[in-house]
């Protein structure tokens, strides 16, 4: 499947808000969308065929020299072919080029396949959060990329 990765416009966001409906069992809304176009500290990246099928995004959010990864979900017809590869290596590129320490996310304890995902990228699980998320009920496991290295305590 031929995509390319693109800055998300407001015409996506219906797209995105029914693919957060099809992925996830507390999904983002259109509002939540719509508030991240406008915010600074956002990068929000659609995957979308040639003539504008929306097949996945992803959320960033930085704050100073930290970058928190919000979502990332994938159309279930489109899986496996490398679309969120494709947009956590984008998320790396923005990241080392605005100088960011750590890319940082949080994964359903059960959720083996993002984790590996992530792992392939990098990421490592550093925590736990007890009892994260909702519907159901499950622990958070805590996965951080490490851009640059720690800072020695003095
Ligand atoms: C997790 C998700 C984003 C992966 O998207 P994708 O486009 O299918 O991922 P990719 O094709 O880029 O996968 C790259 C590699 O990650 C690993 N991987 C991805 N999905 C996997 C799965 N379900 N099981 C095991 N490994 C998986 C594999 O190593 C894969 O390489 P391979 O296909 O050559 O084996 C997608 O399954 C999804 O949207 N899931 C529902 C939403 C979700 O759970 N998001 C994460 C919230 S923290």
């Amino acid at each position: 499947m031929e995509f390319q990765l693109v800055r998300m416009r407001q015409e996506h966001i219906p797209a995105l808000s029914a693919l957060e409906a099809l992925c996830f069992s507390d999904p983002w809304s259109e509002d939540a969308f719509f508030m991240e176009l406008d915010n600074p500290n956002a990068r929000f990246m659609v995957a979308q065929t040639p003539d504008g099928l929306v097949l996945g995004y992803l959320g960033l959010h930085h704050v100073l020299d930290e970058g928190y990864i919000a979502n990332i979900a994938v159309d279930p017809l489109f899986r496996r072919q490398g679309i969120a590869s494709a947009l956590l290596a984008d998320a790396e590129t923005f990241a080392r080029a605005a100088g960011l320490s750590f890319l940082t996310l949080e994964v359903r304890q059960s959720n083996a396949g993002a984790q590996a995902l992530y792992r392939n990228h990098g990421f490592l699980p550093v925590g736990v959060r007890k009892q994260y998320y909702r519907d159901p009920r499950e622990d958070a496991i805590l996965m951080t990329y490490q851009l640059k290295q720690k800072e020695e305590p003095v």
